[in-house]
Formats: structure tokens, C-alpha cells, sequence
């Protein structure tokens, strides 16, 4: 039976899990300019996430419309009390970006049983939560947006490790499982695979010497930024007939 779809709702609300730098930043920053409500989450980092707050809250103009959430990803527990604070501050998630993400360097001969659990645990249970909570209330109002940050080595296998690798995989899995289920209650879900971004995460701050090994990974001249990533996720936002798919935001770096 297929619902009716409603119309973008005029004040969006919007979860960003590992929203208070990089990538997840950039999109928090993208809602709050549109005048959304905003939550984003964090797993330890204070002091950047009092900055993001004052930089979320300096885009939207509106003090109490940015929340900080600070706990673990992959505690279900914790993406519990994280929603019910979402729904009773903000109201219920329009728009819910998995972002949050860790990518550890360990090749086969490294990895531990645990490493495998850790990451799996943040990357791709993490995303699954938040999803299993936030799902009633989108089918309910018959609109959503839900975005995975996945990464290119979903599709190549990458560099960061087999743990790493599986966990963005995953996220593909998830998002084009979630598309099929939801796309009849005007839910869409999608995925962005970036790779390369200069100015978030690790990359931030690698010298122009080691990036220039990165340079060799992409087709185009330069690497990527937040900016780029942002952009896909608003073409995403704004594109109720597009679901089920994986942007590749990654210099066509998926190619090689
Ligand atoms: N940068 C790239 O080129 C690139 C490429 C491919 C994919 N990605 C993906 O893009 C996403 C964002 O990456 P980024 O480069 O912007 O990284 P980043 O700047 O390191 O940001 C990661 C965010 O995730 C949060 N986080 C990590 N573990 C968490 C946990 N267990 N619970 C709650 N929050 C947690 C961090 O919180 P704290 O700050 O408190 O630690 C931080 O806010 C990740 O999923 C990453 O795999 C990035």
C-alpha cells in the first residue's frame, strides 16, 4: 500500500551523527543555513564541539535549534537517549545523516578479532540504529531523508583495512535495503562514497608532500573538499525521486 508523500516540511530537523568537524560539519552547516534544526553528535571531542555549536548556531540565527549529543555511536543505548533528546528538543528527525566514522589503518597481518568488532561496530551498527529509531516517525509524516556516508573503499576495497572496507560495504547493503522498504513512504535513502577530502579527517593534516600521493589517485587536478561533499548531499536532500543510490564524490578515483 503506498502512502501519500507529503511535501518538505517548511522547519526541517536534522540528526548529524559526527557533526561537529569534517564532513559532518560541513553538512550540519548546509541545514542550519537552510534554517533547520540541528542536531549533531560526537564521541569525545568538547572543545570542537562548543566551536561547532557556536558556528552552527551563527548560520541559523537561532540559539536553542542547534543540540550537542556526546556518546558512542555504537551503543545502542546511548542512540536511544540520543534520539528520545532529538524528539523532545527538536521534534522528530526529517533528515538523518550517518556520517560518524572511524577508519584505522590495519592490514591483514595487524587486525585484531577485536579491531574487526570496533570499527563494524561504529560504521555499520552505528548507522543502523539511528536508522531503526528514526524510520516510524519518517513513515509516519511520509517524508525522509536518510544519507550513509559510506567512502570509496566500499567499492574498490581501499587502503584503510579489510574491517574498514566491510563496514562501507555494509552501509550500501543497509542503504539499498532501507530505499526499497521506505521508498513507498516518501523516505528516501542513499549513500555518499567520498574519498580524498583534503580538508577533513585524517588528510587534514597531512603535509602538500604526502598529499601528493594522493593526487595520483584521482583523474581530475585536484583533491576533494568538504564542500564537494556537502553539494552531494544536498542534490540528495532536494531529489524525492532519487533513492537507492551511492554518489561516488571521489575524483573518479573508484576507476583506478
Ligand atoms: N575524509 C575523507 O577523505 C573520507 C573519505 C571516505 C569516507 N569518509 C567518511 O566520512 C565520514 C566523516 O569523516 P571525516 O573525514 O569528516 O572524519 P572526522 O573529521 O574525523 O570526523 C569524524 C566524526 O565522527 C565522530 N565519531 C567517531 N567515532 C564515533 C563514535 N564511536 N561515536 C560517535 N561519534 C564518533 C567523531 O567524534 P569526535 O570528534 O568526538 O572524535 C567526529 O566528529 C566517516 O564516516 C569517514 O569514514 C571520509
Amino acid at each position: 500500500m503506498v502512502t501519500e508523500t507529503k511535501q518538505t516540511p517548511e522547519t526541517l530537523v536534522g540528526v548529524v551523527t559526527g557533526g561537529i568537524k569534517g564532513i559532518g560539519l560541513g553538512i550540519a552547516a548546509a541545514l542550519a543555513k537552510r534554517g533547520a534544526r540541528v542536531a549533531v553528535t560526537y564521541r569525545s571531542d568538547d572543545r570542537a564541539a562548543e566551536a561547532a555549536r557556536d558556528h552552527l548556531e551563527s548560520l541559523c540565527g537561532n540559539h536553542g535549534g542547534i543540540l550537542l549529543l556526546k556518546g558512542d555511536v555504537g551503543d545502542p543505548a546511548v542512540v536511544t537517549s540520543h534520539y528520545e533528546e532529538v524528539n523532545k528538543t527538536l521534534g522528530a528527525p526529517h533528515v538523518l545523516v550517518n556520517n560518524a566514522g572511524v577508519m584505522p589503518q590495519q592490514a591483514f597481518d595487524t587486525i585484531t578479532d577485536r579491531d574487526w568488532e570496533e570499527t563494524i561496530r561504529i560504521n555499520l551498527s552505528g548507522a543502523f540504529y539511528w536508522c531503526a529509531r528514526a524510520v516510524p516517525a519518517m513513515k509516519a509524516l511520509g517524508f525522509g531523508r536518510i544519507v550513509n556516508i559510506a567512502s570509496v573503499a566500499a567499492r574498490g576495497g581501499g587502503v584503510i583495512g579489510p574491517h574498514y572496507a566491510a563496514s562501507k560495504a555494509g552501509l550500501l547493503g543497509l542503504t539499498r535495503y532501507a530505499a526499497r522498504e521506505l521508498g513507498p513512504s516518501g523516505v528516501t535513502v542513499n549513500a555518499i562514497n567520498p574519498a580524498f577530502i583534503e580538508d577533513a579527517g585524517i588528510f587534514a593534516h597531512w603535509s602538500d608532500e604526502k598529499k601528493e600521493g594522493l593526487r595520483q589517485k584521482v583523474v581530475v587536478p585536484t583533491l576533494g573538499h568538504v564542500a564537494d561533499v556537502v553539494r552531494a548531499f544536498e542534490y540528495l536532500l532536494d531529489s524525492p525521486f532519487v533513492t537507492g543510490v551511492a554518489l561516488d564524490v571521489n575524483g573518479g578515483s573508484f576507476m583506478i
